[in-house]
């Protein structure tokens, strides 16, 4: 991916452990592609749920399936783009201005969200046809 302007995979560190493996991220590492100021995860999805559904004026983030899978599909406005996150040691960078929506959860799937800002209700693109008009203007 081009460096962080483009949505892409990261991979993180990852400490192998006969106990059983580790992975961190802490502001400042060249794997984060922004200062962390907000960490959510959303957890118990039913089967056949989709969540998402909307955009980000500013907020940058970085999607871990920290257990079990999910996909993320990624709108630019032209075209989709479609990731399968199922590893704990990877991170699914999506910058400003994609519609995104997040489907197929597995049971007992864990999908935790690293961003750039404070939740504010302002960040947010929620209706899809505003999304669309902001996309061809930019
Ligand atoms: P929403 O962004 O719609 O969730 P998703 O995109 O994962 O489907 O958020 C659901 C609700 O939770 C909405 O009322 C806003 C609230 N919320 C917070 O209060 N703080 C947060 O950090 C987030 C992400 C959501």
């Amino acid at each position: 991916m081009e460096k962080y302007t483009e949505p892409g995979l990261v991979d993180l560190p990852r400490i192998y452990d006969p106990r059983g493996n580790l992975t961190f991220v802490q502001n400042g590492d060249a794997a984060l592609p922004f200062a962390i100021e907000r960490v959510y995860w959303t957890y118990d999805v039913p089967a056949g749920e989709a969540r998402g559904g909307h955009s980000h004026h500013e907020g940058k983030e970085l999607l871990v399936a920290t257990s079990g899978s999910f996909n993320v599909n990624l709108f630019d406005g032209k075209e989709w783009r479609h990731f399968t996150l199922n590893r704990p040691y990877q991170a699914l960078y999506i910058p400003p201005g994609y519609w995104r929506t997040l489907d197929n959860f597995s049971s007992g799937s864990v999908c935790m969200v690293l961003t750039s800002t404070k939740y504010t209700e302002d960040d947010y693109v929620r209706e899809f046809d505003e999304f669309i008009k902001l996309s061809s203007a930019r």
